[in-house]
């Protein structure tokens, strides 16, 4: 059992615990709540003994094997797979005991002792599973979204995101009693979520997790631990039933209910507008959800003090940017560029909200970045409307905070790089009353950025994206470290916002409760995806299934090709074999660039169209450009399918 009582905890002047007593018990499933900033990764400091207790009684059953991330970037040539495995300290130890013993075995061959030893150490590892240790590693790596070839890839050769699943696949590795998360969802997408919440509805230990995703916490939790004002307070069962008893305790105290009435309202507004369209009936039903929820949460959120809002943006071209016949993806020195999306044909118009869905890796990032200009279109074109003025939000965006200097340093150098003049009185001044509409008051100004919590740092990029008032925002995981308030927060801000929106999210609530459609990027190609969250929870599975098969089928060519190799000789390919095999390409490569070239013209057609539809038309019109759009959209469909199939066998081909 672990046990507080009375503890107080201190960090720099703020008291982050003052006399907490509270009992979790083995084999809980605990998630540790509260804002940003309350104190849950010092309480973590405080479990694995990096940081002590300032006052108090504070007790971890000593012979308890302790799991948790590390939190720093793993920097190593050593193999993903031989690094995971690494994580299972236990097997380490033995390894490191058994090598010990092997030697003094054969310096003394003949000492019966000896002999015992290492026949103990060899069930011992037996039964810290040597034998089956590697599949487990790989088991974990590929649920968190790695493909099969990257399994043996070295950890250096993976960008930051993915070196951090690695951390977390290390952590799981590690057999333990009691297993510390501290916000494991914030580097996942979807559908590596839906695999961990898999995973740690078997774990049997005891687990404490922080997050701010309340649908991850109600299906991996029991008990809640919440942290506010210095107080932890015990609730038992998962985050909902936490929200309801807490919810409850306030309305007792009927605070502000005014507030919560109008957050409600405005969601019924969006629910009313949507009900009206029989396509957005599915959505509307999901937003019907997100009220019922929030219904519960609005007295929570009356405490929140915290509410912001999007500049109105001054002018919105329509269409905000067209995408035509576009291939998007890498450049890649003295090589050719690696194409990850192909024959994107898309406009972006005012006031749309679009949520990109994709699995891992299928390129929403490079989607992304490519509409944000930080890397070019391979071939195609994006083209901007006039006076686009872009928010772009991205997950690597703490980076571009400087450690030593506080958020007043930053917003003066925004400011100034934006080239509005900062008067040093009056513009620090007003600066100052910005960043505290965005809760960073009085000390906090000055705080170095560097010693401030993972949801202050991302709050201080969001203000300083608000402060720049964009008319289209591009959010790739705004969420990662913001507590729920905030998220709500954003939520209604982003339901105002009159721009255009483009959001990747693995946070469900926030994508039910701002998104009216959805964009799915996979094998390839962008195309719209016809459905809501569960379908496309439905899709991820099927689609997992399809990568399962394919990757069997590969298998078993390959072994059935190299059963053929061993059994005849090897034989150069003859000049007459490559003629065949050229003979085979050429027409799929004929027919792959006819239908590369109608694919382009229905995309142009189609970006016309929809244009075409934003401005006001006469009845008649607009029912047959509607007419129009629909085959369009069909013909772009098959077009895409034939594609997909002529690649597939031209790769068969060339391999
Ligand atoms: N070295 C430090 N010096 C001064 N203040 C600190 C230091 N480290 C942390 N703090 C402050 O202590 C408070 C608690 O930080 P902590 O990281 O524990 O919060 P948290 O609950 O994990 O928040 P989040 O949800 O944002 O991760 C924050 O307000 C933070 O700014
Ligand atoms: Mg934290």
């Amino acid at each position: 059992m672990i046990t507080l009582k009375n503890v107080i905890l201190r960090r720099s002047a703020k008291k982050l615990l003052d006399g907490a007593t509270v009992n979790l018990n083995p084999g809980e499933k605990v998630g540790l709540v509260g804002r940003n900033g309350a104190g849950k990764s010092s309480l973590f400091a405080l479990f694995n003994g990096s940081l002590h207790e300032d006052d108090g009684d504070f007790y971890v059953p000593k012979q308890w094997r302790m799991a948790q991330v590390a939190q720093d970037m793993p920097e190593t040539d050593e193999s993903a797979t031989d690094f995971v495995v690494g994580g299972d300290t236990r097997l380490t130890e033995l390894r490191t005991t058994l090598a010990a013993i092997e030697d003094a075995y054969e310096a003394n061959p003949e000492d019966a002792d000896i002999g015992m030893e290492l026949a103990h150490a060899y069930t011992d590892l037996a039964d810290a599973g040597e034998h089956d240790a590697v599949p487990r590693a790989q088991a974990l790596i590929l649920g968190l979204g790695f493909k099969s070839h990257e399994l043996d890839g070295p950890v250096n050769s993976f960008s930051g995101g993915w070196r951090m699943r690695l951390q977390l696949a290390r952590a799981l590795m590690c057999p333990s009693d009691l297993l510390l998360l501290d916000e494991p969802t914030n580097h996942l997408d979807l559908d590596a979520l839906v695999w961990l919440e898999a995973w740690l509805q078997k774990y049997a230990g005891t687990m404490i997790v922080i997050s701010h995703d309340r649908e991850f916490l109600d299906a991996v939790t029991n008990v809640t631990l919440h942290i506010a004002n210095a107080q932890l307070t015990r609730y038992g069962g998962n985050y909902s039933a936490f929200e309801t008893l807490r919810a409850e305790q306030m309305a007792l105290q009927q605070t502000a209910f005014s507030k919560q009435q109008d957050k409600i309202a405005h969601l019924q507004k969006f629910i009313d507008r949507f009900k009206a369209k029989a396509s957005k009936a599915k959505q509307a039903q999901s937003r019907v959800k997100a009220l019922e929820r929030m219904e519960k949460v609005a007295p929570l959120l009356a405490e929140a003090d915290f509410t912001f809002e999007f500049k109105e943006p001054g002018n919105i071209p329509n269409p905000m940017l067209s995408i035509t016949h576009a291939s998007f993806g890498y450049e890649i020195e003295d090589a050719e560029p690696k194409t990850i999306l192909r024959g994107v044909s898309r406009s972006v118009l005012a006031g749309q909200r679009i949520g990109i869905l994709g699995a891992n890796g299928q390129g929403k990032s490079t989607l992304v970045k490519t509409i944000a200009r930080e890397m070019g279109a391979l071939a195609g074109e994006v083209t901007e409307g006039k006076g686009l003025n872009i928010g772009y939000f991205a997950q690597q965006e703490l980076d571009v905070l400087r450690p030593q200097d506080n958020p007043l340093e930053h917003m003066v150098r925004m400011a100034r790089e934006l080239g509005s003049a900062v008067k040093e009185s009056t513009g620090e001044q007003a600066l100052r009353g910005f960043l505290g509409s965005f809760n960073f008051s009085g000390d906090m100004v000055k705080q170095p950025v560097g010693t401030m919590s993972g949801g202050e740092k991302a709050r201080l990029v969001l203000a300083m994206m608000v402060w720049q008032r964009p008319n289209l925002l591009l959010l790739d995981e705004p969420t990662n470290h913001l507590d729920l308030a905030t998220r709500e927060a954003l939520a209604v801000a982003l339901n105002e916002f009159e721009g255009t929106l483009m959001l990747v999210s693995h946070d469900r609530a926030l994508l039910r409760s701002v998104c009216d459609e959805f964009w799915l990027v996979g094998r390839g190609v962008v195309t719209d995806f016809d459905g809501d969250l569960d379908d496309y929870q439905r899709y991820l599975l099927d689609e997992a299934k399809r990568q399962r098969e394919e990757a069997k089928i590969a298998v078993r060519e390959a072994e059935s090709a190299t059963a053929a190799a061993a059994a005849a000789p090897p034989a150069k390919a003859s000049a007459q074999d490559r003629q065949q095999r050229s003979d085979q390409l050429k027409p799929i490569k004929r027919e792959i660039a006819q239908v590369d070239e109608r694919l382009a013209a229905a995309g142009t057609e189609r970006t016309a169209l929809e244009a075409r539809l934003a401005q006001p038309l006469p009845s008649a019109e607009i029912a047959e450009a509607g007419k129009r759009l629909k085959a369009l959209n069909d013909e772009i469909g098959r077009l895409e399918e034939r594609w997909l199939a002529l690649s597939d066998q031209l790769e068969a081909l060339v391999a």
